[in-house]
């Protein structure tokens, strides 16, 4: 195997753990409301395609059974966490633009926060279409950069306040946007496609709490973090705490996903 990750996986490189503390906190959120939006129920088979260390492989998990859940993820790592917290569910290194699964082989295809970091979205939108079965159901949801999640909103604001060429991801990431999703699927030949967009939140005790997420240097923002200088890096954490308005309590951010969810022509 290539030692070195693909493309979108190259700053998912660190352990779930780590993940869940800046990420993974929303994504556990946001799976059983994406699973709900896709109609995962009883009786089965699920792909999770981009499972990254298993937020939403736990929901399938729950409601379907691990024998009829497969994941797929480019990261090792986090392969590894998907594989040791979900016992039972196959889990396979593999890329959405590739899949390493038969065709026709699950009744949903399930791709949570992973088709902004694909290489080629067409390809991994008509891989999905793929490996369901005629009649199957294809689902994706991706952050709403530019409005609607909160924390990384925080960052990128405060980050151009010090640095104006840092890389938003509101302004290098697709799919956030209304219709985006809806446009892949359908050029990828799926039917009935729908939108929704779902709502989720994550809590801190106090802005450490927030502020080691970005340090933990996972996804664009982190990965931006650590590339700052410390003085840099200071800087933005002092814009971070001004929009924020020094909080002395805990505080709440809110996260809204666009979703999109249609079928393989029966
Ligand atoms: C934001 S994380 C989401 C992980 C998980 N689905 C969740 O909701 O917590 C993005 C994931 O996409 C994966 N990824 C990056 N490029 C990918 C690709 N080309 N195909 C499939 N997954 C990819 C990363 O390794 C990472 O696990």
């Amino acid at each position: 195997m290539d030692p070195a990750p693909v493309e979108g996986a190259r700053s998912f490189q660190r352990p779930g753990e780590v993940y869940d503390r800046f990420m993974g906190r929303y994504s556990r959120a946001l799976a059983p409301e994406f699973a709900d939006a896709a109609g995962v129920a009883p009786g089965a088979t699920a792909l999770d395609v981009g499972c990254g260390p298993g937020a939403l492989t736990g929901v399938l998990v729950e409601r379907l059974g691990a024998p009829s859940v497969t994941a797929v993820d480019p990261s090792e790592p986090f392969v590894a966490s998907c594989r040791a917290r979900h016992p039972g569910v196959d889990v396979r290194v593999g890329r959405a633009e590739h899949l390493p699964v038969d065709d026709a082989a699950h009744d949903l295809a399930l791709a949570q926060l992973v088709l902004h970091f694909t290489s080629d979205a067409a390809a991994a939108a008509s891989e999905m279409r793929r490996a369901v079965r005629p009649g199957g159901a294809v689902a994706a949801c991706v952050w709403d950069f530019s409005h609607g999640m909160e924390m990384l909103r925080l960052y990128w604001d405060s980050a151009l306040a010090v640095d104006p060429d840092a890389p938003d991801e509101a302004r290098t990431l697709r799919f956030g946007r209304a219709g985006e999703i809806v446009e892949l699927f359908t050029a990828a030949g799926l039917v009935d496609v729908e939108e929704t967009t779902l709502s989720v939140s994550s809590t801190y005790a106090d802005v450490d709490e927030l502020w080691s997420g970005f340090l933990a240097g996972i996804g664009p923002a982190g990965t931006h973090c650590l590339s700052l200088s410390d003085d840099d890096r200071a800087r933005v954490r002092t814009e971070l705490e001004e929009r924020l308005g020094h909080p002395t309590e805990s505080f709440t951010l809110g996260a809204v996903a666009r979703c999109a969810v249609g079928r393989r022509p029966a």
